[in-house]
């Protein structure tokens, strides 16, 4: 048992790389010590679990499918043993694996509502259990999530972001007595993105003409953590995709 710790404590899902792993180095320079949970990729895991402890922070990389409740129970039994407590919970898996409506694949459907939508849901029944009032979880959506919309392409992805924006909401409301905020935001097309336009097309789909970039989204999760009167929130971070 290693605990307790002065620093405070981040658990990122999905943390080792992409969205991820950026999301885990910015958090380490704002002084949280991590818990960056991955499912395969797990030397990017160690490499950036040794990267972080070098900065000076501490970092501990840990293998779980997020989408198996018992597999969820075991880790956050494990931090609160060891971290003793969860401070922020980043709800970061997000998988896209866009089929049309017409031939969605039950598996892929049930495979994509257990790890984006169950599995933020498992992770946040655990971690709240750990968290500190003044806690904070933050979920990670998609741009345009407002208003109900017809998705033909990636519908299952659709419906669990939705289903997330309810259950931050839902938390929100519930966790505020005990001054914990759940927020999410809400990406658009990112420089990473699987089906980015070309750059002298995307104008036609983002406002301000470009792809965003990690870090943009980092500085969104930099500011909810700051804003201490702002709970239940949805930002886009999007360059107007989907207004
Ligand atoms: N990239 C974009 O342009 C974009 C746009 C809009 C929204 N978003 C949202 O931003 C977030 C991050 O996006 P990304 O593109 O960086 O993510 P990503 O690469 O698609 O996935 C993030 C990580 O999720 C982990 N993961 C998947 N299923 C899992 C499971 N069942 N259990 C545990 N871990 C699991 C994977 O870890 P391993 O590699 O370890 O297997 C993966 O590295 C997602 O929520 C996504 O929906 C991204």
């Amino acid at each position: 048992m290693s605990h307790p710790r002065s620093a405070p404590i981040a658990v990122v899902t999905g943390g080792a790389i992409r969205l991820g792993r950026q999301l885990c180095t910015a958090l380490a320079a704002r002084g949280y010590d991590l818990v960056i949970l991955y499912r395969n990729s797990a030397d990017a895991a160690r490499e950036l679990e040794r990267q972080i402890t070098a900065s000076g922070r501490q970092a501990r990389a840990r293998v779980v499918d997020v989408g198996v409740e018992t597999q969820v129970a075991e880790v956050f039994a494990e931090i609160a043993r060891q971290e003793g407590r969860v401070d922020l919970l980043v709800n970061n898996v997000g998988n896209y694996n866009p089929q049309h409506i017409t031939r969605l694949d039950p598996a892929v459907w049930d495979a994509t509502l257990a790890a984006n939508l169950s599995g933020a849901y498992y992770c946040c029944f655990h971690a709240l259990r750990l968290m500190p009032s003044s806690g904070n979880i933050i979920n990670i959506g998609m741009a345009g999530l407002e208003g109900a919309r017809a998705n033909v392409l990636g519908a299952d992805y659709f419906v669990s972001k939705i289903g997330l924006l309810a259950l931050t909401r839902s938390l929100a409301a519930a966790y505020a007595e005990r001054n914990i905020r759940v927020n999410m935001v809400s990406p658009g097309q990112l420089d990473n993105s699987v089906d980015l336009p070309p750059p002298d097309e995307i104008g036609r789909t983002v406002p301000l003409g470009r792809a965003g970039a990690l870090d943009e989204v980092a500085q969104a999760v930099a500011y909810l953590l700051d804003a201490a009167y702002v709970t239940g929130a949805n930002i886009d971070v999007a360059g107007g995709y989907r207004l």
